[in-house]
């Protein structure tokens, strides 16, 4: 990656506009106490049914509690209190269908329909606590699906729609959920994803669903289970959805009450379940959004991520709505039918602030560039950019081309395990394509050596977080230990972020990359184990071995060898097999782009494999120290 040394300056009419004029002056008020902080952003920008007692109670670290004592819900702040007040009457979603279909919500319609969701999901007998998976397409229902699961207290886990038949059922089974909400299927480029023939082939595999409830997106016909599948539409329809109208209950919940569980892949093994509860997400997300992109009641925001990750958690679900934001959602691919359909989306709605990842823009810069200048995109003002370091070729279009030279990028970096932001710049703030320049006010990061002391600048080192702020994960669901291993057991008292990174002579933070088995494929994080027990679980595959190599597109793609059993031979025939397996097994996004069948693999003598060694061969560089190969 070639470094680019210019600094982009924002314009005086950037500065004036910001919320935040005077970034480093915030930070350095907020590190004399970030607790101080962040409870000051609680109070400015929540409501809450009762006030806490205690911001942060760190007893029992690393099992840190915020704003204990204190009630609320998130849905009070999302939807209810919008009520109230003239957001009531304000687009909180517009919608596109990949088919063009249009749909707007009002925040009156949409916590109409959240509250007839709500009902029907309490006569199912789901209470307080209980799980409730969703597996959709990126249509409105998803957002009110998690919505109205979080307005009865119940906890949502969303799969994305990526994910195919052996993920769903083992994150159903691991999070014992009760009811499964899918839909018939959704469109991908032209074509339909079987969404409720996956999950039908899933629930053979697991067995705690009760009920499942079908939006209907295609209207194809699909099996429906007697007594077990019912169709929403029908459901909304039935009396005991309207049965308190729009006045619903929302459930009082404990500031540390679990929200969501969201799967992501870890070091090694299954995914593991991060959990995040009620009161700090909520601060968190919320005050990231209006800090780091400067959102106005006039803005039209559109973070073109999927909720089924932690990015469309934050910020299509849950930040923008608390904000009482316009938020813009697109269901399809960005370059269907032509690859100016994002562009034509920002012209249509008038889009003020696109927030997307590097592989997407890297994506669409192949196109050209008039694709974009055929279209009028002149509302936007903020670009952002999240999932993956973003490379300076790619950087300086998304500036140049997209935003006309004026809109300043924030490149944001966080993780599903940190809730929001962590690292971004804010509008005001001098930029470095390709570093998301200081951490957010209240958060401290630092970049340490193996001895845990800080790297001289320009140094690579591992990324921590050295103080607990309110978004973070409460731990992994059902595994304390693994939390405590995974997160804190590298650096005493410090969060291990799994990420190595420098920073320069003037502060700025630059994100390398993964130091786990962690791969970032076209900014899905996945893990290599997940792939490997793919390719394993065909019956002609004895071992397995994912590693990432680098992508002009999608960042990284996956390169996985493969040991087979005796008595199977590699063909070409075979590796389109394994691809198909993988597919349809953890999903089209885990598919091995390079399949290489080897006769062994490079082990060290505890037996764990060396993908260093596998990576370098690979890629043709020097082997590097292979003094703990097994002999
Ligand atoms: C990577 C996504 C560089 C990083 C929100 C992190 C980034 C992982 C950036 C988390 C960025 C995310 N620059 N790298 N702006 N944002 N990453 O959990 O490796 O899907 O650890 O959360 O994405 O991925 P996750």
């Amino acid at each position: 990656m070639s470094e680019d040394k210019t600094i982009y300056r924002p314009s005086q009419e950037i500065v004036e506009a910001a919320h935040v004029p005077d970034y480093d002056a915030l930070r350095e008020e907020a590190a004399q106490d970030p607790p101080g902080f962040w409870a000051a952003r609680a109070e400015e920008l929540l409501d809450w049914y009762e006030p806490w007692e205690r911001v942060l109670d760190d007893s029992d670290a690393p099992f840190f509690k915020w704003f204990t004592g204190g009630k609320t819900n998130v849905v009070l702040n999302a939807l209810d209190r919008h009520q109230r007040t003239a957001t009531r009457n304000k687009l909180a979603l517009v919608w596109e269908g990949e088919d063009g279909t249009l749909k707007t919500y009002s925040y009156f319609a949409l916590n109409r329909e959240v509250c007839e969701f709500a009902n029907v999901l309490r006569s199912m007998g789901v209470k307080k606590g209980d799980r409730v998976t969703i597996y959709m397409p990126r249509i409105p229902e998803l957002l009110m699906a998690m919505l109205a699961t979080a307005k009865i207290g119940a906890v949502h886990s969303v799969v994305y729609g990526g994910f195919s038949v052996e993920a769903l059922g083992e994150r159903i089974e691991d999070s014992e959920s009760k009811v499964l909400i899918t839909a018939d299927g959704g469109y991908l480029r032209g074509k339909i994803v079987p969404l409720k023939e996956i999950a039908d082939e899933a629930l053979q595999r697991c067995g705690t669903v009760e009920h499942v409830v079908v939006i209907r997106r295609t209207g194809e016909p699909v099996h429906m289970e007697q007594d077990r599948d019912y169709y929403y539409d029908e459901l909304m329809a039935l009396p005991v959805a309207r049965s308190a109208g729009d006045g619903s209950e929302t459930e009082v919940m404990d500031a540390e009450d679990p929200l969501f569980l969201l799967y992501t892949s870890g070091t090694t093994g299954k995914p593991k379940a991060i959990l995040h509860t009620h009161g700090g997400y909520q601060v968190g997300t919320a005050t990231t959004l209006k800090y780091a992109f400067d959102l106005k009641p006039e803005d039209r925001w559109w973070c073109a991520a999927d909720p089924g990750w932690i990015t469309g958690h934050s910020y299509i679900v849950y930040g923008p709505l608390i904000l009482g934001a316009t938020s813009i959602m697109y269901e399809g691919a960005p370059t269907y039918p032509y690859p100016d359909r994002w562009w034509r989306i920002v012209e249509r709605y008038g889009v003020t602030i696109l927030y997307t990842a590097p592989t997407a823009i890297r994506g669409l810069m192949r196109f050209g560039d008039s694709w974009v200048k055929k279209r009028n995109t002149s509302t936007l003002r903020l670009l952002g950019s999240v999932g993956e370091p973003i490379n300076p070729e790619a950087w300086r279009w998304y500036h140049e081309v997209v935003g006309k030279g004026e809109c300043p990028i924030i490149d944001t970096w966080w993780q599903t395990e940190t809730g929001a932001f962590m690292i971004t710049p804010v509008p005001s703030f001098p930029l470095k394509p390709g570093s998301g320049t200081k951490p957010f006010p209240g958060v401290q990061a630092e970049v340490l050596d193996d001895e845990g002391n800080p790297v001289p600048p320009g140094e690579e080192g591992k990324l921590v977080i050295t103080t607990p702020w309110p978004s973070m994960l409460r731990g992994i669901y059902k595994d304390p230990d693994r939390y405590i291993e995974q997160y804190w057991s590298t650096y005493e008292g410090k969060y291990l972020t799994g990420d190595s990174a420098k920073v320069d002579e003037d502060g700025y933070f630059w994100i390398i990359g993964r130091v786990d088995d962690v791969i970032k494929v076209s900014g899905y994080r996945l893990g290599t184990a997940e792939i490997e027990s793919g390719l394993v679980s065909h019956e002609a595959v004895a071992e397995a071995a994912a590693i990432a190599i680098p992508d002009e597109i999608k960042g990284n793609v996956i390169h996985a060898h493969v040991i087979l059993k005796a008595g199977s031979e590699g063909s070409p025939e075979l590796v389109s097999e394994l691809k198909a397996h993988v597919g349809h097994e953890v999903g089209p996004i885990a598919k091995p782009t390079h399949i290489e069948f080897v006769d062994a693999l490079p082990k060290t003598r505890s037996g764990k494999i060396m993908r260093r060694l596998l990576k370098a061969r690979a890629m043709g560089l020097p082997e590097g120290d292979t003094s703990t190969l097994e002999g």
